[in-house]
């Protein structure tokens, strides 16, 4: 798909963030282009969530600069989207809540029913059309969410550990779909604490530890030997926490800019 304006490469600039005295974010340098699927791992309380949040400008970093391609606020908001694990659904229908914000782009009522009923069919919803959102279950909620994110077509999808409570069948649903709205020209950027799942989606891989980005590497080349040694033992299942001492410590300083 071809957009009138794109609004990537997303640059980020000598990022970092604070809360409660710590510096949880520390200076973040990256740039997000097009094509690649992202994919950010890392371990719990890496930074991961607060990532994609400063991304998506849900909170404004406390150094450095989020820039655009497209310099036009209103265009960046609605050409990207975000997921969160629990998605916030409205209290009515199923494809009322497909509707709604396409209802709100002003998009005319003929179009918006396609639109709708693509949706419903790709995320495999169209049983549950016109259920209450708010009784569906967890997967099918995360269907739903990824329904309205078909509709809009945005350029990027902000994904934060889109699977975490779901189990394996609705997780390969839930991925089919991501597939599917990556190849209908979204750009992909998305978290999980899943190795798995992250070799079945990543095109690129971002590792975070305590803050920063410690590396970033295409998919194949990352797993079968990551550069970074905490990456290395992340990747082999070895927990991370008795890695920090001195020594290691030093090395969680060696930042990857990208
Ligand atoms: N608003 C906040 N205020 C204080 N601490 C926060 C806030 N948001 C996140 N944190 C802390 O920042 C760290 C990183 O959080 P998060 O981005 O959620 O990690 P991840 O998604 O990688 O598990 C954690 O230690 C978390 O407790
Ligand atoms: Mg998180």
């Amino acid at each position: 798909m071809t957009y009138p304006t794109p609004i990537l490469p997303l640059k980020l600039e000598d990022i970092s963030f604070e809360a409660g005295g710590k510096r949880l974010i520390k200076d973040l340098n990256c740039t997000f282009d097009s094509e690649p699927r992202s994919v950010i791992i890392g371990p719990n309380g890496a930074g991961k969530s607060l990532f994609l949040k400063i991304c998506h400008g849900l909170i404004s970093p406390h150094t450095g600069h989020v820039r655009w391609n497209d310099a036009n606020e209103k265009s960046v908001r609605l050409n990207q989207a975000m997921m969160l694990q629990r998605p916030v659904m409205l209290r009515r229908s199923v494809s009322a809540n497909i509707h709604y914000p396409l209802k709100l782009r002003k998009i005319p009522k003929s179009e918006r029913n396609t639109l709708v009923e693509d949706a419903l069919t790709q995320a495999g919803i169209a049983r549950l059309r016109d259920h209450p959102a708010r009784v569906l279950s967890i997967g099918e909620q995360q269907k739903l969410a990824l329904a309205r994110v078909w509709a809009l077509k945005p350029q990027v999808l902000f994904l934060d550990e889109p699977t975490a409570s779901l189990d394996p069948a609705a997780t390969h649903a839930v991925e089919e779909i991501i597939r599917a709205i990556h190849a209908q020209g979204t750009k992909i950027i998305m978290t999980t604490h899943d190795l798995a799942q992250a070799k079945r989606i990543a095109d690129e891989i971002l590792f975070m530890f305590r803050g920063r980005l410690l590396e970033r590497n295409p998919a194949a080349s990352f797993f079968e030997k990551p550069e970074n040694d905490l990456a290395q033992a992340f990747v082999k299942g070895e927990l991370l926490w008795w890695r920090l001492g001195k020594t290691n410590r030093r090395n969680t300083d060696k930042q990857t800019n990208t």
